[in-house]
């Protein structure tokens, strides 16, 4: 049997689920007065929509079954951080006046491996797609140089598949841990991610297909920005013309986070330079 190079449900989205039970703790210390709100209210919306449209018990039943399958297939972490977590992260961050947040999406791990303050990337030998050097400076919101600043950077291949959720793939192939220098600079080397695409073969892109919805996200890169007496910031940036800036199935592209590469001085591949700026604790 040859392995299979597409992303599936089995492997994405039960790697996703496994490694968010590892990461997230239950909550537990919901308060009561809280829970009632936000659950009754969800569920008033749910029953608006079955009024609103006059839900057959044929669709009902579908809906029970699909909702079983998104569970089998352990795509809920894929299903939610694609449909929902924009709108989690936008309350999360409505006040901050640094670099823009975005979805953290399903496929982060963490302890990437460690470089200073410029690397190359984990990568196999040959790794496809054009090189990338990626750099810039860490600030806070006066304008002073951040040094010591850990950026913890993580992206799909050229194929749009990520280490240790699609098969195949070296454990922390294009993920890793950079630290500012002392003027707050970081440089990471590394390829020009490709769009992602949601796992066509399990149950979110089920729905996608009977819906007539496509199925994809633009390239982009995965950064958290963290230092003490700060705000960590989550974020993701893209590609200017890319395929899907415009219509991002996750709904998570932001005018700001938006990059626009230029060819590289040394002749290989491209760069670009991003800035982040750090709200204060
Ligand atoms: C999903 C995948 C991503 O790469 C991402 O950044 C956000 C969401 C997903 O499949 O849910
Ligand atoms: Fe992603």
């Amino acid at each position: 049997m040859t392995e299979v190079a597409s992303p599936t449900a089995a492997d994405s989205g039960a790697s996703a689920t496994k490694t968010f039970q590892e990461r997230v703790k239950s909550g537990a210390t919901a308060d009561a007065a809280r829970v009632n709100a936000i659950a009754s209210d969800a569920l008033a919306a749910l029953r608006e929509v079955v009024r609103k449209h006059e839900l057959t018990y044929d669709e009902y039943n579908v809906f029970k079954a699909w909702l079983i399958q998104v569970g089998a297939d352990g795509e809920w972490p894929l299903f939610l951080d694609v449909f929902i977590e924009h709108e989690v992260e936008q309350v999360a961050n409505a006040n901050r006046r640094g670099t823009a947040g975005s979805i953290e999406g399903p496929y982060y791990v963490e302890g990437a491996p460690e470089f200073g303050s410029e690397g190359t990337l984990p990568m196999r030998d040959g790794e496809a797609g054009r090189p990338l050097r990626f750099f810039g400076q860490v600030r806070s919101v006066t304008g002073e140089p951040l040094p010591g600043v850990e950026v913890d950077f993580w992206q799909a291949d050229d194929s749009g598949l990520y280490s240790q959720f699609a098969p195949g793939i070296p454990e922390w192939n294009l993920r890793g841990r950079f630290t500012t220098d002392p003027e707050g600079n970081y440089t990471i080397h590394t390829i020009h991610p490709a769009p992602y695409q949601i796992p066509t073969d399990g149950a979110t892109g089920a729905l996608i297909t009977a819906a007539g919805w496509h199925a994809w996200r633009p390239a982009h890169l995965h950064i958290k920005v963290s230092a003490p007496g700060h705000q960590l910031i989550t974020t993701q940036l893209y590609f200017t013309g890319g395929e899907h800036v415009e219509d991002d199935i996750a709904s998570a592209v932001k005018d700001a986070l938006i990059l626009a590469p230029k060819p590289a001085e040394d002749g290989s591949g491209e760069q670009v330079r991003y800035d982040f700026v750090l709200d204060p604790a």
